[in-house]
This record gives C-alpha cells, sequence and structure tokens, in this order.
C-alpha cells in the first residue's frame, strides 16, 4: 500500500508546552551526535497529540533534531504505527488481515467495518467518530482476530463482540483491551494446564491489559500531562513549564541535574536551575580553569570519556579544555558552569565524565577507552 502525505494539510505544528519539556527531555536520553535516534518517539508523541502525522509535525520534529525531511518521512512513511491521514475523532481501527486472523475471521471483522464506519479503509465515518485499515500480522496470532486502537488490542473478536466494541465507544466507553472471550492471556481455549496460579482469580488482567486499564489513555489525545516524564534530569524544567512558574526556592536550585533548554534560557524568570553555576551564597558563577590552547604534546582524546563525541570535543575545545586532567579536577559548580554553555543538559553528570576523566589521569581505562582498545588491536590484527 502506498503511504503518501495526506493532500490536505495544516499550516503549522507545535507541541504543547508539556510535549515540547517531554520531547526535549527525550532527545537527552542519547549521546551527542545521536539525537536522530529519539525520532520514533517524538513522531509518536506528535501523533498522540494530533491524532495523525501532519507534513509540518514531520518537519518541526526534523528540525528539533538536526535531520533532512525526507530521512523523517521515510520513517513515518515506512511504519503503519503512523498515520498520515486524518483519523475518527474517537478511534482508528487497525484490523489485521494476516493469514491466522484471516483464518478466524478478519474479513467478517473487516466487513463490519465497511458497513459501521466507511466502505473504504482510511475514509473518516460520516459523524466524524471512526475510521478504520487493514493492517498486516500484529503479532499476537494466539488471541486472533485482533483490531487495535492506539496503543491496545482487542482480542479473540467476534462479528458480535467488535460490534459491541464499536457502539460502546461511540457513547464515550472504553472496552477493557486484551482477550474479549474471557481469555486472561494467550493460553489454550480450553484453560490452562500450568501457571494456573496466574488463573486463580486473584490478578484480574495480564500484564498489558492492567497497565492499559491503569493509564487509561487507550482513546485519549496526548497533551503531555498525563504521564510521568520518564528523564528526571530535566523532570524540573517540565515540571516549571506545565505548572506556570513560581520562584525555584534554593533547595530545588541545588537539585543534583535538571536543564534548561536554550530557547527558555533567556526567559527571565523562573529558572529550574542546574547545580549551582551559581552558588547560593555568592550569587556568582564558578569558572573553572582553562586553556587557551592544548598543552605541547597535543589535546587528549576527551572522545574517550563516555557521552563526548566529535562536536561536544570542538565545543569543549572552545570553551578552554583539552585534557583529561582539567575535566578530573571540576568541583560540581565549576562542573555546573560548564554544564550551562552546552546545548544539551545534564550530561556532565549523568555519563559521569568528572570521574571517567580521573580514571584516564590515573593511568586507568574507562569503558569507552577499552574499545577503543579493542578497535586498534582489531585494525593491527
Ligand atoms: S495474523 Fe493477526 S496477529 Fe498475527
Amino acid at each position: 500500500m502506498l503511504r503518501r502525505l495526506h493532500p490536505e494539510q495544516p499550516e503549522s505544528f507545535a507541541f504543547t508546552p508539556a510535549n515540547q519539556a517531554w520531547a526535549e527531555g527525550q532527545i537527552t536520553k542519547y549521546p551527542e551526535g545521536r539525537q536522530a535516534s529519539a525520532i520514533i518517539p517524538l513522531l509518536w508523541r506528535a501523533q498522540e497529540q494530533e491524532g495523525w502525522l501532519t507534513r509540518s509535525a514531520i518537519e518541526h520534529v526534523a528540525d528539533m533534531l538536526g535531520m533532512a525531511y525526507i530521512r523523517v518521512l521515510e520513517i513515518a512513511s515506512f511504519y503503519f504505527m503512523f498515520q498520515l491521514q486524518p483519523v475518527g475523532s474517537i478511534a482508528h481501527f487497525q484490523i489485521c488481515g494476516t493469514t491466522t486472523c484471516m483464518i478466524c475471521g478478519a474479513e467478517d471483522l473487516i466487513a463490519v467495518c465497511k458497513e459501521k464506519i466507511a466502505a473504504k479503509p482510511h475514509q473518516i465515518s460520516e459523524d466524524g467518530k471512526f475510521s478504520w485499515e487493514e493492517v498486516e500480522c500484529l503479532g499476537s496470532c494466539t488471541n486472533a482476530p485482533i483490531a487495535q486502537i492506539g496503543k491496545d488490542y482487542y482480542e479473540d473478536l467476534t462479528v458480535e463482540r467488535f460490534t459491541q466494541i464499536i457502539n460502546e465507544l461511540a457513547v464515550g466507553k472504553v472496552p477493557i483491551p486484551g482477550p474479549q472471550n474471557g481469555r486472561y492471556a494467550a493460553e489454550p481455549l480450553k484453560g490452562l494446564t500450568s501457571l494456573i496460579q496466574y488463573n486463580s482469580g486473584k490478578i484480574q488482567y495480564n500484564a498489558s491489559v492492567q497497565l492499559a486499564v491503569d493509564i487509561g489513555d487507550t482513546l485519549k489525545r496526548i497533551d503531555g500531562t498525563e504521564i510521568p516524564l520518564l528523564t528526571p534530569w530535566v523532570r524540573e524544567t517540565a515540571d516549571a513549564v506545565v505548572a506556570e512558574p513560581e520562584p525555584v526556592p534554593i533547595k530545588e536550585a541545588s537539585a543534583p541535574v535538571a536543564s534548561v533548554p536554550e530557547s527558555e534560557a533567556s526567559a527571565p524568570e523562573p529558572e529550574a536551575a542546574p547545580e549551582p553555576a551559581v552558588p547560593a551564597e555568592t550569587g556568582e558563577e564558578i569558572q573553572p580553569e582553562t586553556l587557551a590552547a592544548a598543552r605541547e604534546g597535543g589535546p587528549d582524546d576527551l572522545k574517550l570519556l563516555k557521552g563526548i563525541g566529535p562536536k561536544l570535543e570542538c565545543t569543549l575545545h572552545e570553551l578552554g579544555f583539552f585534557h583529561f586532567d582539567q575535566i578530573a579536577a571540576w568541583t560540581d559548580a565549576e562542573a555546573a558552569w560548564v554544564d550551562t554553555r552546552l546545548k544539551f543538559k545534564g550530561r556532565i553528570q549523568r555519563d559521569g565524565w568528572i570521574e571517567q576523566a580521573k580514571i584516564l589521569v590515573a593511568g586507568g581505562k574507562t569503558d569507552r577507552s577499552k574499545q577503543q582498545s579493542w578497535k586498534g588491536t582489531d585494525q593491527d590484527g
């Protein structure tokens, strides 16, 4: 099937402030120079926010990650988890039509879609609430036939149950995902023959269904406030964005690491300050000793420190750092001075630059330097 951008596109896209903070947090999970690795979560978030992936959302994400638009479009058009056209306001059904599901009744489910939603895939129903498409194997063949909505699977479907599900969704209910025929998970239809404690009734749902029920976002559009951020090193910043700021108490200012996206760095206040680049007592930044150039013998290979790539090494040179012993000597306040001058905050502490530098100064090896020696050996060999 051809997957192309929809001919009608909105003018622009922007993440909600909370989603923007979330996205910036995701990017910091990856090493310098590898920010493109955040592509899937960012695209998925854009889709959760808008319901589908618009051209401007694709371009916005590409700009955030410094990627060519075509590279991001290639990814968005390859995976059918991404919707390149508008979808129903309540739900978009992805019906598995591959062999097992087909044998077990997928064609009947598709007939229900044609009758109750729209005659063709990707057409939106007249009331605007639903759309559907046929997809390839969803990897849950033991529970065929399957329909996916958002993140969740509805399994062991029959025409009757699937019709009920559509009716329930139409009136604002969210049916419990998972097997719809009383099965707990993917056990034999005649019941468990082993691990029978899982069928004792003590655990109501299987793990996936329990998570879906706990999170409860099967049908929701996501604005960034629902799911805990998984990037604690930028948590303070995101919270500040979500909760419209109050002055950050001194205690917060001395939290181990925080990040202020550059776009916000010039905002007047408040600042979720990282570790005290500005010590509370003096109000002054503490700049570590820098060098105008590397000492005789040339600079150390700072890329031997985990988290430092060629681009970051250049930045460190520009700031006046060329040698491991300089980095090993940074105090917390000095490290914070450097951190505020890096594009992606929090790396010094998260990747342990100072500890790694101390090991190298003492003549030891870090994981990165061991890898380099193995490569050298391979090449020599
Ligand atoms: S064939 Fe439908 S989930 Fe595998």
